[in-house]
């Protein structure tokens, strides 16, 4: 669906102080995001995690990915990602739409 897409890059904005996506993609703050859905969780090469996120082990799904976005800290206890969260669901639906148009 383009316009979700189009609405997940508009939210993804909350997220480009520290993720990028896209051709030339490097680690910053976060890591890349290219091909995150779907991803093993914390398995960007050369990224620094946290030992919270590091021994966690799955997949980001979008259930997961849902989860996490919401209450990034609940979720993983102890994560180095300075977000409170996504308040509005379709505000994380669309921002995961648009990372899966970016594999
Ligand atoms: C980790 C998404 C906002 C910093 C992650 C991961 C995802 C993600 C999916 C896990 C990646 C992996 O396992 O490889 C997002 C999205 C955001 C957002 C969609 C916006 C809605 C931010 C912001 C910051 C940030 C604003 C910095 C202030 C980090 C850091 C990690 C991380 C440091 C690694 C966490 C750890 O090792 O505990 N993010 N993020 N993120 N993100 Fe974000």
């Amino acid at each position: 669906d383009p316009e979700l897409v189009a609405t997940g890059e508009r939210v993804f904005k909350k997220c480009q102080a520290c993720h990028q996506v896209g051709d030339g993609a490097k680690n910053k703050t976060g890591p890349i995001l290219n091909g995150v859905v779907g991803r093993d969780i914390a398995s960007v090469d050369g990224f620094n995690y946290s030992g919270a996120m590091e021994g966690m082990d799955g997949v980001w799904d979008s259930e997961a990915l849902h989860a996490f976005l919401a209450k990034p800290r609940d979720y993983v206890k102890g994560t180095k990602m300075a977000f409170a969260g996504l308040r509005k669901p379709e505000e994380i639906d669309a921002v995961i739409e648009y990372l899966k148009a970016h594999p």
